[in-house]
């Protein structure tokens, strides 16, 4: 954490904060269905107002793409937010039309908190405009980025306000990039990194930067039918891309050269269409019945897998083994998850889990609060685990310098 600031860098006292959250929570019709996100934000706005600052708060929420939406305002925020906020008082201002927001900052007190309406209201949030970022710079003394999961996204309040003002890392952003420091950048090993998910083509360059620097990289979900079609096995009526096909076989080749050990699934769990309580049958991978799908990993496979995670050292887990949204199918990620769970609650692994359906996954396998940490990001974990310089963390190390 020494190449930007954090909280502990900062006297806030006194002197007004724009913290940028990830507020980006996900709604149903009965209102905001997680308010993990919510709920992590209150601790750096917390330890802001107990440092006497008062916080000016800024999130995006959905893709209303520069125009004022009413499904996209903050507003249904405000009562979840309030309840984290221990009483502090929180008002918001619902819209950017004229100098409303400016005047709401100017008369905030120190202990007070105030919400601005989606950032995605403004053209000039997503096309990194100048102005828009000065706009933003105007409203604090300080800035904080507390959104590790917008760091992928080169917005003007990510990316343009941090280079106009004091910036830190508010302290979601510290234990994310610490967790992930701890997984990738000086991890200790033995590696293994459990990849699944749909398709090869939208995980080859976190495949190929990973094969680099794992000792063990174990795929599932419906990526690894192309590997083993690749392979020259029969699949099928398996989801799979064959015109990955030559690809897979470059990933295979390139994680020999890298000693990088891959490990495919040998058996699978098969039925004849995807559906709740569709009929499994066990089938070793190279007789897959022609009229069949793949939709899990079998239990040799789990059992290789466990025994793997138990000799190593960290885990990284990106993407579930088979179709977990349909019982029975949700067999293969939940054991698995157990076996990491398990050996990270023995002391023996350090287990860091992220992006997309993981979440999901590991929440309905009872395990995401068993893991040494599952990153609240979708994208910027996912870019990470590319290897790929993320703007916002770039903007908070330029800004440290
Ligand atoms: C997320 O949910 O991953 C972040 O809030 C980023 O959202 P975006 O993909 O719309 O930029």
């Amino acid at each position: 954490m020494s190449e930007f600031k954090t909280l502990d860098d900062l006297d806030f006292s006194g002197r007004r904060v724009l913290l940028r959250a990830d507020l980006n929570v996900p709604l149903n019709s009965g209102g905001i269905a997680d308010n993990a996100r919510i709920r992590h934000a209150a601790i750096s706005i917390l330890e802001l107002l107990d440092g006497g600052a008062s916080v000016v708060l800024t999130s995006h929420l959905g893709r209303p793409k520069g125009k004022a939406m009413p499904e996209f305002s903050l507003k249904p925020i405000v009562l979840a937010l309030a309840a984290e906020l221990k009483g502090a008082k929180l008002s918001f201002v619902d819209g950017w039309d004229g100098t409303r927001a400016e005047d709401a900052a100017g008369k905030l007190r120190p202990g007070e908190v105030l919400l601005l309406e989606n950032l995605r209201f403004e053209p000039g949030e997503e096309a990194n405009d100048e102005k828009f970022a000065a706009r933003l710079a105007s409203l604090a003394d300080i800035y904080v980025d507390d959104a590790f999961s917008c760091a992928h996204r080169a917005h003007a309040s990510i990316d343009g306000v941090a280079r106009k003002l004091p910036a830190a890392a508010g302290r979601l952003m510290q234990k994310e990039l610490e967790a992930l420091g701890a997984a990738l950048e000086h991890p200790e090993h033995p590696l293994a990194a459990i990849v699944g998910g749909n398709k090869i083509s939208t995980k080859l360059g976190l495949l190929e930067h990973l094969m680099a620097k794992v000792d063990h990289l174990l795929i599932g979900g419906a990526m690894a039918h192309t590997f083993l079609l690749a392979g020259g096995l029969d699949i099928g009526k398996s989801l799979a891309e064959p015109d990955m096909v030559d690809t897979a076989n470059r990933i295979l080749k390139e994680a020999a050269e890298a000693e990088c050990n891959v490990l495919l699934p040998t058996d699978v769990m098969v039925a004849d269409r995807l559906a709740n309580g569709a009929e499994g049958a066990l089938a070793p991978v190279a007789a897959i019945p022609p009229d069949k799908m793949a939709l899990d990993i079998g239990p040799e496979t789990i059992a290789r897998r466990s025994e793997i995670v138990a000799t190593c050292r960290t885990v990284i887990w990106n993407g579930p083994m088979g179709a977990f949204e349909f019982k029975p199918f949700d067999t293969g990620t939940n054991r698995l998850a157990d076996a990491v769970a398990k050996a990270t609650e023995a002391g023996t692994l350090t287990s860091i889990a992220g992006g997309g359906d993981t979440m999901a996954a590991l929440v309905q396998a009872g395990a995401e609060k068993r893991f040494s940490y599952v990153s609240l990001a979708g994208g910027a974990f996912l870019e990470w685990l590319e290897g790929r310089d993320l703007p916002g963390i770039e903007a908070l190390k330029e800004n440290g310098k």
